[in-house]
């Protein structure tokens, strides 16, 4: 089965291709690399034998859809292309509605006409905004606090509609933190810049000096630092493949949401501390205050998931760091050699 993947080149979306290979799919990818890797591309398909086939361009190109489904009968799509820096989608909203939103109502549209079904969505944990309860079951409710929520909680709405209207079936998927790099170490995290705690922080370790930066240590939490759900790459990747499965291979198949969270909560001190015992580096911490939008705690309940799809997670805590940190330590401009 052939499956179109848009935003291969990121870092959720080309740990997602290995699975997918792995697991009998063919790939053809659209990125247009705006912050995708060619490099990335190139690294899975060494390690994959040169399955994948690569369009660079942009997403909702009707033109290149149209030349894509001449050559290969399309199965089902996964759609991670998106702009996803919260800060920028607060500065510049209407770029991020463009791309993530209108972009994706020109996909759709496509997917529609060409009779391709099955869809997997890669949306977010943002659009639960500051929960009221923790964990976070798919029936919190939603008040994205970023135009990125936003965009992402768009989407889910529109696809609810299709679905109801056309009888598309899509999976939803909202990821709390992914974080991790690949087992074999050749591909992993590589984000310009780098805003997230886990590869931020490595990668200063990697250049030798091993500094960290706190946003807030007066949260309602036990030591005061936001907590957060942090979930293996690799364990996200596979979620994928197993929603995809479902949608496919189940003529009885219901479009659903479900989160991507372990249930488990770190605050950033326990994820500092992690980072010390892994490396064997100690680090200069210091406190800043609070940055805007973030809430004190977003942990999943994964519950859904497990049952409706009997998904189980391989990889903890110490694995994800552990893994980030072999990337980050042979990497140390990402995908550009030095
Ligand atoms: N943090 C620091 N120092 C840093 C970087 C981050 O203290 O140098 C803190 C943040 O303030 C936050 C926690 O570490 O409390 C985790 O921050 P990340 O940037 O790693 O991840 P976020 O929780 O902000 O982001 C995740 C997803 C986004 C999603 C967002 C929703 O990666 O896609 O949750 O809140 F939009």
């Amino acid at each position: 089965m052939n499956i179109l993947v848009t935003g291969g080149a990121g870092y959720i979306g080309s740990h997602t291709i290995i699975s997918l290979i792995d697991n009998g799919f063919s790939v053809i990818v659209i990125d247009d690399f705006c912050s995708g890797h060619i490099e990335a591309i190139n690294a899975v398909s060494k390690y994959e034998n040169n399955k994948i086939k690569v369009y660079n361009g942009d997403f909702s190109d009707v033109d290149l859809l149209e030349g894509i489904i001449k050559k290969y009968k399309i199965n089902g799509v996964i759609h991670f292309a998106a702009h996803s820096l919260v800060g920028e989608s607060m500065d510049d909203p209407l770029k991020y509605y463009k791309n993530n939103v209108a972009k994706t109502i020109l996909l759709l549209e496509f997917l529609k006409k060409s009779g391709i079904n099955y869809f997997v969505f890669s949306s977010s944990a943002a659009v639960y905004g500051i929960p009221d309860k923790t964990p976070i079951d798919e029936m919190s409710p939603l008040n994205p606090i970023n135009v990125y929520g936003s965009t992402k909680l768009v989407v889910e709405n529109m696809l609810g509609s299709t679905d109801r209207a056309y009888g598309f079936k899509y999976i939803s998927l909202r990821y709390f933190n992914a974080a991790g790099a690949h087992k074999t170490g050749f591909i992993g995290e590589d984000h310009n810049p780098e805003t997230h705690l886990i590869p931020k922080v490595l990668k200063s370790v990697a250049i030798g000096e091993s500094k960290a930066v706190v946003f807030g240590n007066d949260y309602p939490t036990g030591d005061g630092t936001a907590i957060r759900d942090y979930i293996h790459v690799d364990d996200l990747s596979y979620a994928h493949v197993l929603s995809l499965k479902y949608l496919i291979e189940n003529e009885k198949s219901k479009s659903a949401v479900f989160n991507l969270g372990c249930e488990k909560g770190y605050s950033v001190l326990n994820i500092l501390r992690k980072i010390e015992e892994i490396t064997g580096k100690k680090l200069k911490i210091e406190f800043a205050g609070r940055r805007e939008g973030d809430p004190a705690i977003l942990v999943a309940s994964y519950k859904k998931i497990k049952e409706e799809l009997g998904f189980e997670f391989k990889y903890n805590i110490d694995d994800i760091i552990s893994s980030a940190w072999n990337w980050h330590s042979n990497h140390l401009n990402g995908y550009i050699k030095v």
